[in-house]
């Protein structure tokens, strides 16, 4: 990808778009458009070459996932999903490689889990140590009313095994690419993101993507200044309820 160097950094984009108490009830439907077209082709659903792959079963399955069983994930689920989001499977010079792509291979993308019920771990706010493949834990077990209240009263973010959240820290990023450089580090998250839910559905859990929730609230939280780092995404991951 090309560097771009035309423009310069807006810092009050994130500002900008926060979410702050009270939330904005009002809601806009856009519906499709149709496009205007001459020719139309219909695409195939069989007779793909890799039909047996397993991959095509994960996605086709996928399905955002708001309710959990009650059972913990053990610390081998948990390391799994997050190789699946950011694990290193290469060296290029001094860059690590990831399962997922990143703009630059700047990755401008933090990851903090906030553990529920997971076996071996203590329930807390840990941070992934990317090359270390490891844990921190950064901070105690967080009251269920401040977890409710941050992720504007979605419950079942409670019932999760655990809730993934990805910061950016966006001067990785627009060090290089300047102004564009943060829409890269949206994409950067929705990569991980896809990763995660993939991963998850290989291993008998679900989740749910969220970016519904109070910037500041969730910033206070993990310790970040909103600024310099901001939580950006977040997913609720949990076990599947197997009929
Ligand atoms: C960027 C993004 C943000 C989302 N935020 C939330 C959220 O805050 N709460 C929630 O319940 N679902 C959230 N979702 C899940 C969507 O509602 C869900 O993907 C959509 O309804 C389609 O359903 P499916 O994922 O089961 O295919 C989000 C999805 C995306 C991609």
């Amino acid at each position: 990808m090309p560097d771009n160097k035309k423009t310069t950094p807006t810092p009050g984009f994130l500002e900008s778009t926060k979410l702050t108490p009270p939330p904005d009830s009002q809601k806009y439907l856009i519906p499709d458009q149709p496009v205007s077209t001459t020719e139309t082709f219909c695409l195939k659903k069989s007779g793909w070459k890799l039909a047996e792959a397993r991959i095509i079963g994960l996605m086709q399955n996928r399905r955002s996932l708001r309710t959990f069983a009650d059972k913990p994930l053990s610390l081998s689920d948990l390391s799994f999903l997050l190789w699946t989001t950011q694990g290193v499977t290469a060296r290029r010079g001094d860059q690590f490689l990831r399962t997922s792509p990143s703009a630059g291979a700047t990755y401008p993308i933090e990851t903090y889990l906030l553990i529920n019920r997971v076996m071996e771990l203590k329930n807390g706010i840990y941070h992934f140590n990317i090359r270390d493949f490891s844990l921190e834990l950064i901070g105690g077990n967080i009251p269920k009313e401040q977890v409710q209240h941050t992720f504007l009263q979605q419950k079942f973010l409670l019932e999760s095994a655990v809730i993934f959240i990805w910061s950016g820290v966006s001067a990785r990023t627009t060090q290089r690419y300047d102004e564009r450089g943060l829409r890269y580090i949206f994409l950067d998250a929705g990569h991980l993101c896809q990763n995660l839910l993939l991963g998850a559905e290989a291993i008998g859990c679900g989740g749910c993507p969220v970016a519904s929730f109070y910037d500041d609230e969730l910033n206070t939280l993990l310790g970040l200044d909103g600024s310099r780092e901001s939580a950006l995404y977040a997913a609720a991951i949990g076990k599947k309820n197997m009929a």
